[in-house]
């Protein structure tokens, strides 16, 4: 039995392997302080480090972050450099962190819109995390948007029968979500978007069809473990169908 679960009261049986959240609210909650809205973003960081330390200690095998998306870009330049600067600095100030406790670091995302400063701190980081068998997988969703991610997927599969390496016969189910950033991680189980906002802003649309939703309005600096426990307690409470009876999925 894990200690932090029974600290937390949680069934580990009924824990969601795979948790991604839309992490809102930085800039509002700036905003109320009368703080520039990096300040915002900033204190959005630490709830990163919060909520990735207590996921590894009750065992989430994959969190996957919405930290910035590909309408983002749209933002006022000030900020948008900011954000790429903070990025930056996260990189190198939980580098070790996330060696020492056995967390595999991985982006999705179009990579090329970095520069290539923030490109190799992130491949740098990939590389060193990924080396010793790891306990856990954080995925950052940068300049990561939905409708991007199936584009390509769509290119990638249309260029193989172009080469005919396949056949459009032999395109399913598989093979798409092989072709997305995700191949290597299973569907989310939990989606939390925090700050009172109801829709899922081009993320990960193809990887959520039967996920469980979980909406709280705290702004995303002032998520914290209490809040993340409440969200998981709520999931396990839920019954997953699939399209089947609830008797059927009782037996
Ligand atoms: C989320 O917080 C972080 C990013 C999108 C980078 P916001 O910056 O969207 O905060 P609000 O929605 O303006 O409060
Ligand atoms: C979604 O937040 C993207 C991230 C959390 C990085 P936004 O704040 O950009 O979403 P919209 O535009 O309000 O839907
Ligand atoms: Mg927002």
């Amino acid at each position: 039995m894990n200690e932090y679960c029974i600290k937390y009261g949680l069934a580990e049986e009924r824990l969601p392997q795979h948790v991604a959240i839309i992490m809102d609210g930085n800039g509002r909650w700036a905003k109320k302080r009368l703080w520039n809205r990096l300040v915002g973003h900033r204190a959005g960081a630490d709830a990163v480090d919060t909520i990735t330390t207590l996921c590894r200690e009750i065992g989430i095998k994959y969190l996957t972050l919405y930290a910035f998306s590909t309408e983002n870009w749209n933002r006022p330049e000030s900020e948008v450099t900011g954000l790429m600067e903070l990025f930056k600095e996260f990189l190198v100030a939980k580098k070790h962190l996330l060696i020492e406790k056995n967390i595999r670091l991985n982006i999705i995302g179009e990579k090329n819109k970095f520069s290539p400063e923030l490109l190799k701190l992130m491949n740098d980081t990939i590389a060193e995390t990924e080396k010793y068998d790891p306990q856990m997988t954080l995925t950052l969703a940068l300049s990561y948007g939905s409708r991007q991610e199936i584009t390509q997927a769509v290119r990638k599969i249309a260029q193989k029968v172009a080469a005919h390496e396949i056949t459009p016969e032999s395109i399913d189910e598989k093979l798409i979500s092989e072709s997305l950033y995700t191949f290597n991680m299973p569907d989310p189980d939990l989606v939390i978007r925090t700050s009172g906002e109801y829709r899922i802003s081009n993320y990960l649309l193809w990887q959520i069809a039967y996920s469980e939703f979980y909406f709280t309005d705290t702004l995303w600096p002032d998520f914290k473990k209490d809040e993340f426990i409440k969200a998981v307690k709520d999931y396990a409470g839920r019954e997953r169908r699939f399209g089947k009876t609830g008797d059927q999925v009782k037996k």
